[in-house]
């Protein structure tokens, strides 16, 4: 077979046509019975398989960034804060920080694992500091236990930014579990897809009361609420954000609930056929110096991941050259991440210069992110391989 081999494929099918089409149908397009389904749904996921556990509260947005700012938001995070986070992540980690007037402090990551170092994250807390925002990286959880343990020190909250995943656990903590708000999204290239998208999930309900009202322009009342025989008067109590999910989005994710865990079983499939492939193919690969920053897949693995991403490391100063080769092979690919430091508008708002977080740094020269989705087949990720293996001498 050839032609392209897709960095990412959606598996929307027939299922979810038929669902947003019934919602189409209905009187509600936006902030309806489809939302408030999706919503219990997704708590309800959040707890699987542990008998008689309270689900979360899970308010819908239109996508994760969204959802982080009114997160940070219903913690009251504003100007003078400090919010201490990885600069292994991409833009919408940072920038809702910034959206508030508040200050990401940036802090370097675990060489093996491309996650926030809680060393790092300890070392940096200061009088301004007001919480900690882990991002999960690739389907990895960060250390919660180590994390919470420090927001528990110095009366901290943790937003967790899990937008690579609902799947994941680790230490038999999953997200939302130890923070005050764990944040998803249902972008396009997510493991759950609607397009654009997001959640939030807290297990305060005056947080989740807060969020509710935030995501709709500070409003007592959406107009669901206020349906019935009688009109009713709503009010403005804060200054709010337009940034509700929709009843169309809600109607196409339900039907891939159900589903998300067979789902990432096919990932972790593929991630260990790439794992003994490349291994073979490419043995230096899985020796040093190429893991002497560790590669996600040859790190032991601790807990569950979401298999969101599959990421290799190059030789360095190499990157750019095999991003070319693979692309020339047709072979999607993305970089996840460049530090965020290095881009131009943090560096010039962060004040942090190359070299500050030298980790980070190196992962965000070396890294690539190969196609990896549960339609991938076995032909195209041995043409995966294979572009890999003859780019990379
Ligand atoms: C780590 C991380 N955080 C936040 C976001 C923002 O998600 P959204 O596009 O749903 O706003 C993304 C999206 O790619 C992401 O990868």
């Amino acid at each position: 077979m050839s032609g392209k081999v897709e960095f990412y494929r959606h598996q929307l099918g027939e299922e979810e046509a038929a669902s947003w089409l019934g919602a189409v149908k209905t009187l509600f397009l936006t902030l309806g019975p489809q939302v408030a389904a999706f919503e219990q749904e997704l708590g309800r996921y959040l707890v699987r398989g542990r008998e008689g556990a309270p689900a979360p509260h899970v308010v819908g947005t239109n996508a994760c960034t969204m959802g982080l700012m009114l997160a940070l938001r219903a913690l009251d995070v504003g100007p003078g804060d400090e919010v201490i986070t990885t600069p292994m992540t991409f833009a919408a980690t940072a920038s809702a920080i910034l959206h508030l007037g508040a200050k990401p402090r940036l802090v370097d990551v675990e060489p093996r694992t491309g996650l926030i170092d809680p060393v790092a994250v300890q070392a940096a807390v200061g009088p301004s500091t007001a919480g900690i925002l882990p991002v999960h990286l690739y389907g990895q959880m960060a250390d919660m236990k180590a994390l919470r343990a420090i927001a528990d020190r110095h009366a901290l909250f943790i937003v967790e930014d899990s937008a690579h995943g609902i799947e994941m656990e680790r230490d038999g903590v999953r997200p939302g579990d130890l923070s005050e708000a764990a944040v998803f999204s249902f972008y396009a290239t997510k493991n759950l897809t609607s397009g654009d998208g997001g959640a939030v999930a807290t297990r305060d309900a005056r947080v989740a009361e807060r969020l509710r009202r935030l995501r709709n322009h500070g409003a007592t009342k959406a107009a669901t609420d206020r349906h019935g025989a009688a009109y009713q008067h709503w009010d403005i109590v804060e200054l709010g954000y337009k940034a509700n999910l929709t009843d169309l989005d809600a109607a196409l994710l339900r039907p891939q609930l159900p589903r998300a865990e067979e789902k990432r079983d096919a990932r972790e499939r593929l991630a260990r056929r790439y794992e003994s492939r490349l291994r073979e193919r490419v043995p230096e690969l899985a020796s040093p110096p190429a893991t002497a920053l560790g590669v996600p897949w040859l790190v032991e693995r601790r807990g569950r991941s979401s298999h969101h991403l599959f990421t290799i490391h190059t030789r360095p100063g190499e990157r750019d050259a095999m991003l070319a080769r693979l692309g020339a092979a047709g072979v999607g690919t993305a970089v996840n991440y460049r530090a965020l430091h290095t881009l131009t508008y943090f560096s010039e708002v962060l004040d942090l210069a190359c070299g500050a977080l030298p980790v980070a740094e190196e992962i965000g020269d070396r890294t690539i992110s190969l196609p990896m989705y549960p339609t991938l087949t076995p032909d195209e990720q041995d043409r995966v391989v294979e572009a890999v293996a003859t780019a990379w001498t």
